[in-house]
């Protein structure tokens, strides 16, 4: 197994604005409550992440992998940190999603408690590969965040930076406790399957409450630049239907889609970020 990409975690702090989560993204409040959402399920999705690929980690003998675990816990650990204090800011703002937030946090802890591991960590390597491509158009298209509020911008492009140095370390934990056989492709597939199921199934209504909550469920013109942003011609889903479906493939592996070069954008990233904590 070749591990291409050595990800690091870092302890950075975002201290996004108060005043603007309910509007802070370019493209007005029905696409700031899109990402918010988002935002919502990572701190409790990204321990549950952890937690399944730790029941495996003592079953990995390559000292690269287990590197590289450590590493992914210490970057989910840090992007669920930062993502809660987000979500304490809409809280605040008004919008009651600590409920939303709480039934996600007693579903995941019930399917961590009564379902095989090996069907979380197949489901854990299916969100990963969505937000790989997520993070991957985001880094790729940059016009899709920009003008938007600057330290919203800069934690949604740390967050995608880390997802994409991190996107095949579940995978390849998988690759080394499942093996390359049929049952294994089975699960795997039937994992995103499930997790797409599960993911927009969860999503969508909570979207949806938000939206309501914040009197903005009719606006019409809201809707029109939230599907144009998402299937029209900037297409942030749409561009990514074909990166989606390539995991169905048997021989896929994340880096099949090599954008290393995205993340060239790290050190200038880096320099942008202590120039405003210091600022
Ligand atoms: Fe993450
Ligand atoms: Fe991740």
């Amino acid at each position: 197994m070749k591990m291409h990409i050595m990800p690091i975690r870092r302890n950075l702090k975002f201290h996004v604005p108060d005043e603007k989560v309910l509007n802070w993204h370019s493209w007005g409040p029905t696409v700031t409550q899109f990402f918010n959402t988002l935002s919502l399920f990572f701190p409790e999705g990204e321990r549950f992440f952890i937690n399944s690929v730790r029941k495996y980690r003592d079953r990995i003998d390559d000292p690269e992998l287990q590197e590289a675990v450590r590493a992914f816990i210490g970057q989910e650990a840090m992007h669920g940190r930062e993502h809660e204090d987000y979500n304490k800011k809409m809280v605040e703002a008004g919008l009651p999603v600590d409920t939303q937030e709480a039934i996600v946090s007693k579903l995941l802890d019930v399917i961590s408690k009564y379902t095989p591991n090996a069907l979380q960590l197949s489901a854990t390597v299916a969100l990963e590969h969505l937000t790989a491509i997520l993070a991957d158009i985001l880094l790729r298209e940059p016009d899709l965040i920009d003008d938007s509020d600057e330290s919203y911008q800069r934690l949604w492009h740390w967050h995608a930076l880390e997802e994409t140095e991190h996107k095949a370390v579940a995978f390849d934990v998988w690759t080394a406790v499942m093996g390359k056989g049929v049952g294994a492709y089975g699960l795997r597939c039937f994992g995103l399957g499930l997790a797409t199921v599960v993911f927009w199934g969860l999503v969508i209504p909570v979207f949806l409450e938000v939206l309501r909550e914040q009197g903005k469920l009719t606006d019409w013109k809201g809707w029109q630049k939230f599907f144009h942003y998402t299937f029209g011609d900037i297409g942030m889903l749409r561009k990514q239907i074909g990166n989606y479906l390539d995991y169905f493939r048997p021989g896929f592996h994340p880096w099949d889609h090599d954008n290393r070069e995205l993340l060239l954008q790290i050190d200038s990233f880096l320099a942008e970020q202590e120039a405003a904590a210091s600022a």
